[in-house]
């Protein structure tokens, strides 16, 4: 912020002739109307229009310019540098080939110049041009950006950069952008066009075994059936044997074909489409591998993970996963600690919010293929998306799998559910009771639970609590708390019904998302979600355990209700409006209900 950024970049296109004259002349009158630097052109104003814009609200994620050189072509990812700006700065980082870092040369490192630094090693960038700017107004002297460069060294090779170009410049007086500065005889590195016209910035993009992940069956008609994607590892000719991963299926490429024909050999970086030799089963989201090294596949994994979504990251909440073309349901299942930015000291922390980075470790509902990202940014990088906005709330880097997830399988067992159920002559269901507290749902679950007992069924009934006094009863009343509170009773309650239950659970449960994760674990019709709809004012009203009246005086924080969240749902099976109705009559209407 402040540092020169639009001053460099509005240069830098100038300088380029990537400015068209239209906006040349609007730069001319702009400059004289709004123009910081007197009468001359004001470089900031070609790019600031964006700024604007941020200015008025408008969302734009990472404005990326483009020009070329005679040399080279590039695009300019341009990422404000402000602190809540951190997820754009990750967009624009996951795709850029080398980062500039402009640090003030009057002000030296600031903690941004550490965060933005680690932001980018993060996401793999391996160069880093260090443009020590403003240089004119410290009278060009060597020593100023000797310290700053001094400083940075260390730090950079602790962050893990593998190259770091430093250069003072001034990005207003133009020194050493194009041309040489006359001001700086003493330093005799590149200008900053002529180091990003030679850079070496190609990753060895043929090397290791190929890959595809498969964007899309293509099937015109019943005689062609390919597979379209982009190569993004390795290369592959006709005749190559390739496995479909994660089926495991093993096959011949037949032949490669692409916009201007068939092909002898693709590479990466390609967008091909292949043929296979035999009939198999190839969907969206799976890869295409060298049959002799596939990449691996496995549904844990620890990565680290940057929050973009407003609402706080919830350990055991469902999201969706995305990485290349593949989508599955996916969830935190435990932050191992959150990363500070600035000093890289690892913090305890149970949520991220906005702009943290944590290292955590995921769950995915199925098997993935996936590479670590520092060897794979396809396969090894990820989003997660909110199920129900569909917001993008977070990004994340896969280091490795879990080594306990390939080690656990799934016993058979002999008995089934079909048998214990039939054993109790009953059809097991789950019968999930949701409202205030005080709204009625122990007592009305008590009362259901008497007359199913009374019918001869065999039922079990979770009261939020009695569970909370045992198996919970490490948790409290956070969100993240509460989350995990149901996810543990809903998976109890799962057993149970496998086991040829009839269960009620009578839990607050107040978020949409884990009653959502609670009706998954179950199959169709399983799941009865009864709302026991009584106001605030009513249970605030009867107040039997004089909760309400606590929460009131302030005594007790994160009361449902009060100072913490109730999301009624939107489609409950049963809902009970429990005023004027005796608990006994509230009991039969969903017994009345169930399978
Ligand atoms: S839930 O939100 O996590 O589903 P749960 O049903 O287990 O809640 O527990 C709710 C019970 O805990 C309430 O009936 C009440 O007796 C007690 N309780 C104590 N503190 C709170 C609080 N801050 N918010 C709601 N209930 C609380």
């Amino acid at each position: 912020m402040d540092d020169g950024k639009s001053t460099l970049i509005g240069r830098l296109l100038y300088e380029a002739r990537a400015v068209f004259d239209d906006q040349f002349r609007a730069l001319e009158s702009d400059s004289r109307k709004f123009g910081t630097q007197g009468n001359r052109l004001d470089f900031a104003l070609l790019v600031d229009g964006l700024q604007a814009e941020r200015e008025q609200g408008i969302t734009i994620d990472v404005a990326y310019r483009y020009f070329a050189t005679a040399a080279r072509r590039f695009i300019v990812a341009d990422a404000p540098g402000h602190e809540q700006y951190t997820r754009n700065m990750a967009t624009g980082a996951s795709t850029a080939g080398l980062a500039i870092i402009l640090v003030d040369a009057r002000k030296g490192l600031l903690p941004q110049t550490h965060r933005h630094t680690r932001i980018v090693a993060m996401m793999g960038i391996e160069h880093v041009l260090l443009a020590v700017n403003k240089m004119d107004l410290v009278g060009y002297r060597q020593e100023v950006y000797d310290a700053v460069v001094d400083a940075y060294a260390p730090f950079a090779v602790a962050c893990g950069i593998g190259s770091v170009r430093p250069m003072p410049i001034s990005a207003l007086e133009g020194d050493n952008l194009t041309a040489p500065s006359p001001s700086m005889p003493w330093y005799d590195g590149p200008t900053v066009m002529r180091y990003l016209e030679t850079v070496d910035v190609s990753r060895p993009p043929s090397v290791g075994p190929f890959r595809m992940p498969v964007q899309w069956v293509n099937r015109p008609g019943a005689e062609f059936r390919g597979f379209a994607g982009r190569v993004s590892a390795g290369a592959v000719h006709p005749g190559d044997r390739v496995r479909v991963v994660p089926s495991g299926v093993e096959t011949r490429v037949r032949a490669i074909v692409a916009w201007d024909g068939d092909r002898p050999r693709a590479e990466a970086g390609e967008s091909i489409t292949v043929t296979l030799g035999d009939e198999v089963d190839v969907s969206r989201g799976d890869v295409l591998a060298a049959a002799d090294a596939p990449p691996e596949v496995a549904d844990q994994f620890e990565a680290r993970l940057l929050w973009m979504g407003s609402h706080p990251m919830i350990p055991g909440r469902p999201y969706l996963l995305k990485s290349h073309a593949k989508e599955v349901r996916a969830s935190v299942t435990s932050i191992k600690h959150r990363v500070d930015v600035g000093t890289d000291a690892r913090l305890a922390s149970r949520t991220l919010t906005l702009n943290e980075i944590g290292v955590v470790t995921l769950s995915t509902a199925q098997p993935i293929p996936f590479e670590p990202y520092a060897v794979s940014r396809t396969l090894g990088g990820f989003i997660l998306i909110d199920p129900f906005t569909f917001e993008t709330v977070g990004a994340g880097l896969i280091d490795f799998a879990l080594r306990r997830a390939s080690n656990v399988h799934w016993q058979a067992v002999e008995v089934s559910r079909a048998g214990r159920a039939g054993m109790k002559h009953q059809h097991p269901c789950c019968v999930w009771f949701t409202g205030l507290s005080g709204a009625g749902k122990s007592t009305i679950a008590s009362r259901l639970e008497q007359q199913l007992y009374a019918a001869g069924r065999h039922t079990y009934l979770l009261d939020g609590d009695n569970v909370r006094h045992g198996l919970n009863r490490d948790l409290g009343f956070t969100e993240a708390d509460r989350a995990e509170n149901i996810r543990r009773v809903a998976e109890v309650a799962r057993l149970m019904v496998d086991a040829g239950l009839i269960v009620l659970v009578a839990f607050i449960s107040p978020f949409r998302a884990e009653r959502r994760l609670a009706r998954g674990l179950f199959a169709e019709g399983e799941f009865i979600e009864v709302h026991v709809d009584t106001s605030l004012e009513e249970c605030e009203r009867r107040d039997t355990k004089g909760l309400y009246a606590k929460a009131r005086r302030g005594e007790l924080p994160n009361f449902t209700g009060i100072d913490s969240p109730y999301e009624a749902p939107d489609a409950p099976e049963v809902r009970l409006v429990t005023s004027g109705l005796s608990p006994d009559a509230c009991a039969t209407h969903v017994f009345d209900r169930l399978p």
